[in-house]
């Protein structure tokens, strides 16, 4: 089975990333003893999944990958965008929701997560790969799956938020499920080539 190294310890994107890469064996910061912070202060997605994809390929030797994600919101311009995991001063999930919410003053908006897949090798080559999964936020917290924003983000055509999807079901339609099909399909291609 084909190794790769996820420049991430955050359980929940761990486990939704394992379940869509069955075919690999994913290994984490944590099966690689890398304790250290990386600091994630690229303003894009795609630059934050690189410094960390980055920082991992050049610790481990080998091929890395990471995901960048987080909810964008229309009315909000866009945020917390690159900011989501630390919208709010406590920087949990239950802050960063209410905080979302106050800004938005009971109003629902248009909004979108995004994932990028940053795959970084130790001969330099660096690709991204973005996915997004469009919705709406609304005022009240709906259902008890998920992690960060799920009882927020309401997907009109299955009349659900996030959290009240299985899991089958979340990663069947989500943004992260989007970044790693294109990811996963770029590995496929380059494995024939070879
Ligand atoms: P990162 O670890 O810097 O990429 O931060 C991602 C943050 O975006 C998470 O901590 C969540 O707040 C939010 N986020 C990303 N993906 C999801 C998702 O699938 N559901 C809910 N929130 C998400």
């Amino acid at each position: 089975m084909k190794e790769l190294i996820l420049a991430s310890n955050n359980a929940h994107k761990v486990e939704e990333i394992k379940s869509i890469l069955s075919d690999y064996n994913i290994l984490t910061l944590k099966d690689i003893n890398f304790t250290d912070e990386i600091i994630e202060d690229g303003l894009t997605f795609e630059e934050n999944a690189l410094i960390k994809a980055r920082t991992i390929s050049k610790y481990s030797g080998k091929t890395a990958i990471a995901d960048d994600s987080g909810l964008s919101v229309e009315l909000l311009e866009g945020r917390p965008g690159v900011y989501s995991a630390r919208y709010s001063k406590e920087q949990t999930d239950a802050k960063n929701i209410e905080k979302v919410l106050s800004e938005l003053d009971g109003k629902k908006s248009k909004a979108k997560f995004v994932s990028v897949i940053a795959l970084v090798k130790p001969d330099g080559t660096e690709l991204t790969f973005r996915g997004e999964c469009h919705g709406e936020i609304i005022s009240e917290q709906r259902g008890n799956n998920g992690f960060g924003y799920d009882p927020i983000f309401y997907v009109p055509s299955l009349e659900k938020t996030f959290a009240e999807l299985s899991s089958d079901e979340k990663n069947s339609i989500s943004h992260r499920k989007e970044s790693l099909e294109k990811f996963s399909k770029f590995l496929k291609e380059e494995n024939n080539e070879n």
